[in-house]
């Protein structure tokens, strides 16, 4: 098999608010994306493309040679666009002929360890289409109108979608092609074009960072143990 991931870091990060585009805010020494980076390159891949904001594409390049090491061939930067979902296809269109497995990830999910690049990986080649890492829902979960709650829903039936998410390359060229809309997130892209997604275990730390309040806990899990 041959794996591509394309890693999306081509976000504003308005709702972090740290005056810079969120993957190149600092966790400590080193950024978002290079955090991200550092668990693309812990797992077996064969190409990694970072989609990264226009004005950062150089920044992006340097950030991801450093983080590949002795794998600086598998590395491709390409500009992204303006809303996720054209981010990725910008990413679709960098990948090799070769690449036959796709994992799309958040650079915002900076923390997320190698182990669930492999299982993602592992599921899509054991036959899965699209597979997407999730996580139980922990909160009871209201329906609520106009400030009145109109409903419960059964949280034992919801499960919240982290990244990285897996697809056969050919689905995920196919689905891209077919959209007519925008998608939260890829999983549900390729479920609306007619394929079936399975669900692996995801992992506590492939949370996204969105807020100032999760770069802070990212800050905390980074920061050396106290002597
Ligand atoms: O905004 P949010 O955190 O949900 O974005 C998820 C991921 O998608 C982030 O890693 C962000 O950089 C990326 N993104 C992108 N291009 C956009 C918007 C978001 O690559 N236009």
């Amino acid at each position: 098999p041959h794996v591509g991931v394309i890693v999306v870091a081509a976000g504003s990060g308005t709702r972090l608010g740290a005056g810079a585009p969120k993957a190149f805010v600092g966790i400590d020494g080193r950024t978002i994306l290079r955090h991200a980076l550092e668990g693309v390159f812990a797992a077996p891949s064969a190409q990694v493309v970072i989609v990264a904001p226009e004005s950062r594409v150089g920044d992006a390049l340097t950030e991801a040679l450093d983080a590949a090491g002795d794998r600086r061939d598998l590395v491709s930067v390409v500009p992204g666009g303006t809303s996720r979902q054209a981010s990725v296809a910008a990413g679709l269109k960098a990948l090799w002929a070769d690449i036959d497995t796709v994992l799309v990830h958040d650079a915002a999910r900076a923390l997320t360890p190698p182990e669930v690049f492999a299982r993602v990986a592992a599921a899509v080649q054991g036959g899965a289409a699209g597979v997407v890492p999730v996580l139980p829902v922990i909160d009871t979960i209201k329906r609520v109108s106009e400030s009145v709650v109109v409903g419960a829903v059964d949280r034992s039936e919801l499960s919240a979608a982290q990244t990285p998410q897996g697809f056969r390359r050919d689905v995920l060229d196919a689905a891209y092609v077919s959209a007519g809309r925008e998608f939260t997130d890829d999983a549900a892209l390729v479920a609306e074009a007619g394929y079936s997604v399975a669900a692996v275990p995801g992992h506590p730390l492939a949370f996204k960072i969105t807020t100032a309040a999760d770069l802070e806990r990212a800050r905390h899990l980074v920061a050396p143990a106290p002597v």
